[in-house]
């Protein structure tokens, strides 16, 4: 692909590595450039490295009105050698077109993704934030821009990756956070957009959200329809551990989104030190088996915190359900430290998961 460079003047660029002081927080800071190709008469053209900064939108934009809008979200980390290494961005970019495809916007091609994406981290890579934890959160997205007023596909679209230096999510210690229950709110039904990253998914989880807040719980655990089985928390997917060491994760349909964090706890397995496995889990049996001590640990899995423990549930009828002894459990702690260590390669990682920034200069 060729890509066109517009820079920045060297004077108003970064020039020296990013030592915070601070915390820097999460998705919070911007790089000084972003990167940006456009969707026009049916092929993907334009691939260029441009400033940070407003876009020129048509108010009629499509994506304004409709909602054909999708975005991903990955990791690059440095490792001791000073370098930059993206962790397992091949399955952010697949994913990507899986819901471009759900939502009718053209496909972009991986190869293509993955240049963009290595082009714009290697221009702006002394925006790395040099301190524990840290990492460089990548945010690829997809638009409509096409300037029409009719609900169709559109025939113009923008992709456009911005990187946000970001802190570690968590302190010293992983928190326990408590979840809702909710039988009110959904996140998702069958033949709809829920395996998706579609950005209407996120609307309209808000008001769940803001519920959750109200029962004094970080976020919620959504069922499915007919509020019989778990399907996801927030934007994770959930998890659970038995007495035995067994994990389980509710198995991928049209309503989970296919977790990248879970589809790599699945594949190692075995190196967590416990059986990992999928199945469709009922949530009467799921209270139950936590209230008989069968369930000694659960979570969610994503990208922004690696794994998020839960400490205890509530139901929408003030009920409190606690895990374990409502603290962070010894099996997510060494979930999260084997994990970590290979996104910061302290500890090999399967192959290609961990994939080094070029330097193209
Ligand atoms: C709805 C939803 N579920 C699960 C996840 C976790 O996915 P990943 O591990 O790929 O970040 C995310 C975040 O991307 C999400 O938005």
């Amino acid at each position: 692909m060729d890509i066109k460079y517009n820079l920045k003047p060297a004077s108003e660029r970064r020039t020296e590595p990013f030592e915070p002081q601070g915390d820097v927080g999460f998705g919070k800071l911007r790089t000084d450039h972003m990167f940006m190709m456009d969707y026009k008469d049916g092929q993907w053209q334009n691939a260029r490295i441009l400033p940070y900064g407003p876009f020129e939108m048509m108010p009629g934009a499509m994506a304004l009105h409709y909602g054909q809008s999708i975005f991903e979200g990955a990791k690059a980390f440095m490792h001791d050698d000073g370098e930059i290494y993206t962790f397992r961005l091949d399955k952010n970019a697949q994913r990507l077109n899986r819901s471009a495809d759900i939502v009718c916007i053209p496909n972009i091609p991986e190869a293509v993704q993955l240049e963009a994406i290595n082009a714009l981290i290697d221009v702006d890579r002394l925006w790395f934030p040099r301190q524990e934890g840290a990492c460089l959160y990548i945010r690829p997205f997809v638009f409509a821009t096409e300037d029409r007023l009719s609900v169709s596909p559109a025939n113009q679209y923008t992709f456009c990756v911005v990187l946000s230096p970001s802190g570690a999510y968590y302190g010293k210690n992983l928190n326990a956070i408590r979840l809702l229950i909710t039988t009110q709110f959904h996140r998702a039904v069958s033949g709809g957009t829920g395996a998706s990253k579609a950005a209407g998914n996120y609307a309209a989880s808000l008001r769940a959200g803001k519920a959750a807040a109200e029962h004094g719980a970080a976020q919620v655990l959504y069922l499915d329809s007919t509020n019989q089985y778990i399907e996801e928390v927030g934007a994770m997917n959930h998890f659970h551990i038995r007495k035995d060491g067994t994990l389980i994760i509710p198995e991928f349909t049209d309503t989970i989104l296919r977790s990248i964090t879970s589809e790599s706890i699945l594949a190692l397995g075995e190196e967590l030190g416990c059986e990992v496995r999928q199945e469709t889990v009922k949530l009467s049996d799921f209270i139950a088996d936590i209230e008989a001590g069968e369930i000694v640990e659960a979570g969610g899995f994503g990208t922004a915190a690696v794994v998020s423990p839960v400490g205890s549930y509530i139901f929408e009828d003030g009920r409190i359900v606690t895990v374990g002894d409502g603290k962070v459990g010894e099996r997510i702690s060494h979930i999260y430290k084997v994990y970590t260590e290979m996104q910061k390669g302290l500890r090999p990682a399967p192959e290609g998961w961990v994939r080094k920034v070029e330097r193209r200069s």
